[in-house]
């Protein structure tokens, strides 16, 4: 498939008003994506778990315009609060996606949206906000042109998202997803995601993210410029090759269950996530004492009990701890009696793998 494959050839007919919703969740990358060419193609490929309760929740009101011109005209509020200062990213989102769909300045809209999680706790909204919107945008496509099939408007869905954020087109479907053309994964592709397609181990099923919000501030350095980092890094190539071998593995593994070498795979993958950023020109950290705290006592208990504990990271201070649903008990002991007093104020959020965005 090809991107001209997503500019409508139909003539999508006019609806004067209306109002979509859709709740989208967010993801953790258990390979992670890292480094992106022009127009949000990644460097390589990554592979994600999608999440259950962290998600947004948007709402889009659409009033055609009496007049179009060359700007756009929207509003967005969170939390039912006006926010111009994200107008700037819907902006940007909406010049790349426009030649996608035709209709986006013969409309007002109303971006009303808001979040299961605090905005201010670290985690990156961008994920799920981006793919939420762009559900709300394809289901007006979809008024437009109710022929439309399910498999269209999820690709399509994927690809707008990847737009406005690259880990936002693994934010559609669940509950694994990949995106980035992969040999080993049929049907693969750059420019959208597409739900992981081989067999899966009952040992990943109903698999627990719990968040630890180790700090909820704004991270001092932006993906985007981390991405961007990765053009002139030392050992960029390298890093590129080891994500594609890390997917073939993760194949094997997510068949037969094997969870030590899983754990293995993981959190390699979170800590080489972070060496690119402190080997970056300029360099750079985003983990915090309680991060590294956090990661040497999940490594002596699981050396001590010999269970399935893990820990990924993102591009930010706070910790997923990942492990499988019939160890919960004893894992969730230990996190709230050891774990979370490194959290800031307490804060940690319990989610696990879920199964796709919803319309409302
Ligand atoms: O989607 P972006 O541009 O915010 O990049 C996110 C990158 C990581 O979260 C660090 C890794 C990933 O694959 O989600």
């Amino acid at each position: 498939m090809i991107e001209n494959e997503f500019i409508p050839d139909l003539k999508l007919s006019s609806i004067p008003v209306g109002v979509v919703s859709w709740s989208a969740p967010s993801n953790i990358a258990l390979v992670k994506y890292w480094g992106k060419k022009e127009n949000q193609i990644p460097e390589n490929q990554s592979i994600s778990f999608t999440l259950d309760t962290c998600k947004t929740i948007t709402k889009l009101y659409f009033s055609k315009r009496d007049t179009s011109d060359e700007n756009y005209s929207f509003e967005i509020l969170l939390d039912g609060e006006n926010k111009p200062d994200f107008k700037p990213k819907i902006n940007t989102f909406f010049n790349r996606i426009e030649a996608y769909l035709p209709f986006l300045k013969s409309y007002h809209f109303k971006i009303e949206t808001s979040n299961t999680f605090p905005h201010s706790s670290g985690i990156a909204s961008s994920a799920s906000g981006m793919s939420a919107l762009a559900l709300c945008l394809m289901s007006v496509e979809k008024l437009m042109n109710p022929e439309m099939s399910q498999e269209y408007f999820n690709k399509k869905a994927s690809f707008l998202a990847r737009l406005g954020s690259g880990s936002a087109s693994r934010s559609i479907e669940g509950d694994l997803i990949v995106w980035g053309k992969h040999n080993a994964i049929e049907g693969s592709s750059d420019l959208f995601g597409i739900k992981y397609p081989y067999e899966v181990h009952d040992n990943f099923k109903n698999y627990n993210d719990t968040i630890l919000l180790v700090d909820k501030g704004e991270k001092q350095v932006s993906s985007t410029v981390g991405h961007n980092l990765m053009h002139s890094h030392p050992f960029a190539k390298t890093r590129f090759k080891q994500a594609e071998e890390n997917i073939t593995k993760l194949k094997a593994i997510l068949k037969s269950g094997d969870l030590e070498a899983f754990i293995a795979l993981i959190e390699s993958e979170a800590l080489t996530l972070h060496a690119m950023m402190m080997t970056s020109m300029p360099y750079f950290i985003l983990m915090k004492p309680n991060t590294l705290e956090i990661i040497n006592k999940i490594w002596s208990f699981r050396k001590e009990t010999g269970l399935h504990i893990s820990f990924t990271l993102d591009a930010g201070a706070n910790v997923h701890v990942l492990y499988p649903e019939n160890e919960t008990e004893e894992i969730y002991n230990f996190i709230k009696t050891e774990l979370v007093a490194y959290c800031q104020n307490g804060h940690y959020i319990c989610d696990q793998i879920g199964f796709g965005a919803q319309k409302l």
